[in-house]
């Protein structure tokens, strides 16, 4: 694999904040719906919650050791909302913009370019007592929350993500009502998902105008989307699932509008799309200076009037699978990005996540064999350089996870990392593919063996 990748590549590792921090009481920082939704019984494996996750809020110097151990050269994080605006409003808390302060730095010392998501789901509840997304001043109160993060930490960061994954936040969050707040209301779950893109065009147009420096994109979760079959219906199913899961997010950020099918199709079975103001759709198309994309696997589908919301099922895996039960399609990733830049232009990309769940055995030694997670890795690399010397412009790849952490409503059953997390004593050890991975790393850079 050396030499496929342009000097200057981003080879990093991404993580969220309530997915690793804990102190979740801390430092000031107020409730997110992700630490209410959690005490519901029933809502995460094992009843779970983010209260001490990896503690990376008291480790974080160890974690940005580690980083720079495996020389990663990008490190994607999130910045909690709850931590700046504790009550949603109101002068943001210094002790939160502290904790920030003191990451960007020590990410600088290390020579490792901070990238960093405003929105990684954890909203503050007292936005949520408002009526969280769906209600459309929630979307003016994020960019206010940008302002102060461009404001408080922007000589330190000079790379933003607005959104991470607006599909997740709307449909997962309103719509089948698996994560925070576990609404389940497809007419909700719409105009939740136009506000949450409103906020991005507003916390872009924040961005410049006060100039700040640096550069700002959105991540989407794309998912490329086949028929199971080639007959009429199953073709109408993948295109229609393509709608609703790639382009109902991508063509209203760089195309300036929805798609048309998408919003005759969504309109007759959900009702009027009367959430859209006029403006709105401009404000969304804001110039953004990268995509980032999430991705993790590819899908096939079929016609199933049954199926909610729109009567399209996923075919279940035929091949290897993850721990998620999603299935390994690296190929797909080269697809998808030759696709993005066809349809959507030459748009520098980043992939803001990419990786995989499995079942680790226990360190044995000090050792944790990963294959499969190191052959992912590999493989979707591989597929990424092959884009790469197609044209593709993509400048960086994060690796979803640098520590195992907790995965959502699946709590710590779900290992991501390249790095092992004991839960019981915390203690971090780095698995195969992180030995891998700063090989590549290395190799790239020139050095051979780090
Ligand atoms: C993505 C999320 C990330 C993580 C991975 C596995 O959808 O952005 O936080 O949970 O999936």
């Amino acid at each position: 694999m050396t030499g496929r990748f342009p000097e200057g590549f981003g080879f990093g590792v991404a993580s969220s904040a309530y997915q690793i921090e804990g102190a979740t009481t801390e430092g000031g920082r107020g409730e997110s719906i992700w630490d209410r939704f959690c005490r519901v019984p029933g809502h995460i494996a094992n009843g779970e919650s983010g209260d001490v996750a990896c503690d990376h809020y008291h480790r974080y110097v160890e974690d940005l050791d580690l980083m720079a151990g495996l020389g990663i050269s990008l490190y994607r994080f999130s910045i909690a909302w709850p931590r700046l605006f504790p009550a949603g409003k109101g002068a943001p808390n210094q002790a939160g913009i502290d904790f920030y302060r003191r990451l960007g730095e020590g990410l600088r010392e290390r020579g490792i370019t901070p990238l960093a998501t405003l929105y990684h789901w954890d909203l503050p509840q007292a936005i949520q007592d408002k009526g969280g997304w769906a209600n459309r001043d929630t979307a003016y109160r994020f960019a206010e929350y940008a302002a102060t993060a461009y404001d408080s930490l922007g000589d330190l960061v000079h790379r933003w993500v607005t959104q991470n994954e607006p599909w997740v936040t709307a449909f997962e969050g309103y719509g089948y009502g698996s994560k925070a707040p576990g609404e389940r209301d497809w007419p909700t779950a719409l105009r939740v998902a136009h506000h949450v893109l409103l906020s991005h065009g507003l916390a872009v147009q924040a961005f410049r105008d006060r100039r700040s420096r640096g550069e700002i994109g959105i991540a989407l979760n794309l998912t490329p989307i086949y028929p199971l079959t080639p007959t009429v219906e199953d073709r109408a199913a993948a295109h229609l699932m393509d709608g609703f899961h790639n382009r109902w997010f991508l063509d209203p950020v760089l195309r300036g509008g929805y798609p048309a099918d998408m919003v005759g199709e969504l309109a007759e079975r959900f009702g009027p799309l009367d959430f859209i103001q006029p403006g709105d759709l401009t404000t969304i198309a804001q110039p953004i200076d990268f995509l980032g994309i999430n991705y993790y696997f590819s899908a096939r589908v079929f016609a199933d009037p049954e199926e909610p919301p729109l009567g399209v099922r996923s075919a279940p895996a035929t091949h290897h699978t993850t721990a998620m039960g999603w299935e390994v399609t690296p190929n797909s990733l080269h697809e998808l990005l030759l696709r993005v830049r066809r349809e959507y232009g030459d748009i520098p990309l980043v992939i803001t996540e990419n990786g995989a769940a499995f079942d680790d055995e226990p360190p044995s030694n000090g050792f944790v064999d990963d294959p499969q997670r190191l052959a992912y890795l590999q493989a979707h690399l591989e597929a990424l350089g092959r884009a790469i010397t197609d044209g593709v412009d993509v400048r960086g790849y994060c690796a979803w996870s640098l520590l195992d952490n907790f995965e959502w409503q699946h709590g710590y059953s779900k290992r991501f990392g390249i790095v092992y997390v004991d839960y019981e004593t915390l203690r971090r050890i780095p698995k195969a593919s992180a030995h891998w991975y700063r090989e590549l790393i290395a190799s790239e850079n020139g050095g051979g063996q780090a």
